[in-house]
C-alpha cells in the first residue's frame, strides 16, 4: 500500500481571485481584498488543526505597484489595519510573524508596525506566519547575490564556498524550510514571481475558487491532497 505523506511543514499560498470576486458581486475591488483578509484567519486556523509549522502568503509583489493608485493605497491600509488588531490573537495561538521582501520600500509607519509585531511574536514557535511585502523572487536573488558578491570582495567567502546552502542562507527565506505545498488560487496556473528559488520541488495545488471563498476546509482539503502524493525528488522510487 501507498505510504501517506506527513503533513506539510511548510505551505505557501499565492492567494488570487480578490479583484475577480468582487467584480463578480458588483463590488469595488478593495472589497474583494477586504474580504480576502478573512480567508487568511481560515488558512491559519487550518494549518493550526493541521500541525504545519510555516505558513508564507503572498500578500503583494514586487510588480503590484503598477496597479492603480487608490489600490495600492487601499491594500497598504489594509495591511495596517490588519498589523494593527492582530498581534493579541496572534499570541493566543502563538504565531511568530515576519515579514519577507523589499521592506525598506515600504512606508515608514508600515515598517515600524511590521516590526513592532516581529518583536512581540518572536518567542512563538508553534506556527511562523511570514507574509511577502514588496516581494519578487528576482529582487530576493539579485539582493543575495549582492550580499554574497561583497562577501567574496571582502575575502570573507571564495566562489567555491557558494554552495546552494550558502545561496539559500542569503535569501529572505533563511532560517525556513522550503515549501512542501504551493497552492494558488482562482486558478491561474503561474508563479507570478514567487520564491522561485525554494518551490523547487514543492507540490502544486492549484483551485478554481477565489481567496475570499478560501475557507478552513478548502486549506484542509489541499492538504489532504498532498499528503496522497509522491514525491521523488528525481529518484527512482
Ligand atoms: C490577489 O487578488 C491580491 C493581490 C494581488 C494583492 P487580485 O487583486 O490579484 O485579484 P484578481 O486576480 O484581479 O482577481
Ligand atoms: C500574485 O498575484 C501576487 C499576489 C497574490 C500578491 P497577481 O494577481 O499579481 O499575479 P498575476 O498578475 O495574475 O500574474
Ligand atoms: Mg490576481
Amino acid at each position: 500500500m501507498k505510504k501517506k505523506l506527513l503533513p506539510p511543514r511548510h505551505i505557501a499560498i499565492v492567494m488570487d481571485g480578490n479583484g475577480r470576486w468582487a467584480k463578480e458581486h458588483g463590488l469595488p475591488r478593495i472589497k474583494g481584498h477586504e474580504q480576502g483578509a478573512h480567508s487568511v484567519e481560515e488558512s491559519i486556523a487550518a494549518c493550526l488543526e493541521a500541525g504545519v509549522e510555516f505558513l508564507t502568503l503572498y500578500a503583494f509583489s514586487s510588480e503590484n505597484w503598477k496597479r492603480p493608485q487608490l489600490e495600492v493605497q487601499g491594500l497598504m491600509l489594509l495591511l495596517e489595519h490588519y498589523l494593527h488588531h492582530k498581534i493579541e490573537e496572534m499570541n493566543r495561538h502563538e504565531i511568530r510573524f515576519q515579514a519577507i521582501g523589499r521592506l525598506s520600500e515600504l512606508s515608514s509607519n508600515i515598517q515600524e508596525q511590521l516590526e513592532k509585531v516581529r518583536r512581540a511574536t518572536a518567542h512563538h514557535c508553534k506556527l511562523t506566519l511570514t507574509l511577502a511585502l514588496n516581494y519578487g523572487a528576482r529582487h530576493e536573488m539579485i539582493d543575495a547575490l549582492r550580499a554574497i558578491v561583497g562577501k567574496v570582495i571582502q575575502g570573507a567567502l571564495t566562489p567555491e564556498e557558494i554552495t546552494e546552502e550558502v545561496f539559500s542562507q542569503h535569501l529572505y527565506t533563511a532560517h525556513m524550510p522550503d515549501p512542501d505545498l504551493l497552492v494558488r488560487t482562482s486558478g491561474e496556473h503561474r508563479l507570478s514571481n514567487f520564491l522561485l528559488w525554494q518551490l523547487s520541488y514543492a507540490e502544486f495545488y492549484i483551485v478554481k475558487k477565489y481567496w475570499p471563498d478560501f475557507k478552513k476546509n478548502d486549506l484542509l482539503e489541499a492538504i489532504e491532497a498532498y499528503q496522497q502524493r509522491e514525491r521523488r525528488f528525481g529518484e527512482v522510487r
